[in-house]
């Protein structure tokens, strides 16, 4: 865990992300970020026009990354990519069409709600080498040397316990594995009491 959280802190944490990111899941990200999601974020984030080709409008205004983790380097055709924190499925349906059908994508995501709309996604593509699961980044269920990439697109500043998430995701890759992620960075003080940030840990 976080240092200096207690286990009442850390489950408050836990909650209160599980229920912001059930809101995001009811309402759309539109209305619940303070930077640009949906269409308007992938294009100011440069996404490839060619990779949204064809996505269905439901698909595009469910992003609510930070950053473009594809433009951190290739991936190829039949590798097999985790998506860490997938939310409504956004990069790993990306994902998906780079790897083609003889690879997999798995996407992995707390938030129930979010994992529902991954897949009710997955449905509308119809892919057949993708799928989702609940599961935390600091406690990954794969075997060790399971994938050839990670991808991770604003979900690490979320995690109680980020030196663990890294470590999982070492754990996961196979050697000369890649990861590619795209976070916050911090830009302002945080506040120095430990009420202010608990509640502000995911604003
Ligand atoms: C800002 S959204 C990004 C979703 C998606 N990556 C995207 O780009 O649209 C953050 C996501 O991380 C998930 N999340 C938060 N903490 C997590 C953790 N410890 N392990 C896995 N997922 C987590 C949330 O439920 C949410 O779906």
């Amino acid at each position: 865990m976080q240092p200096n959280l207690t286990d009442k802190e850390a489950a408050q944490i836990r909650k209160s992300i599980q229920e912001k990111y059930s809101r995001v899941a009811a309402t759309g990200p539109a209305s619940c970020f303070r930077y640009p999601t949906g269409g308007e974020g992938l294009q100011e984030l440069h996404y490839p026009p060619e990779l949204l080709r064809d996505l269905p409008p439901a698909v595009i205004a469910s992003f609510c990354g930070v950053g473009n983790p594809f433009s951190l380097g290739p991936i190829h055709p039949g590798e097999a990519v985790l998506d860490i924190g997938c939310g409504g499925g956004f990069d790993s349906l990306v994902a998906a069409r780079m790897v083609g059908p003889s690879g997999r994508v798995v996407g992995i995501d707390v938030t129930p709600a979010m994992l529902d709309q991954a897949r009710s996604h997955l449905a509308l593509l119809g892919l057949a080498n993708v799928s989702f699961q609940l599961a935390a980044a600091e406690s990954l269920p794969f075997p060790d040397n399971d994938f050839e990439v990670v991808i991770s697109n604003g979900v690490f500043n979320l995690t109680l316990d980020k030196e663990a998430a890294l470590k999982e995701a070492h754990r996961v890759l196979k050697p000369g594995g890649r990861v590619l992620l795209a976070d916050m960075v911090l830009v302002a003080e945080l506040p120095a009491d430990k009420t202010g940030k608990i509640e502000n840990w995911h604003q």
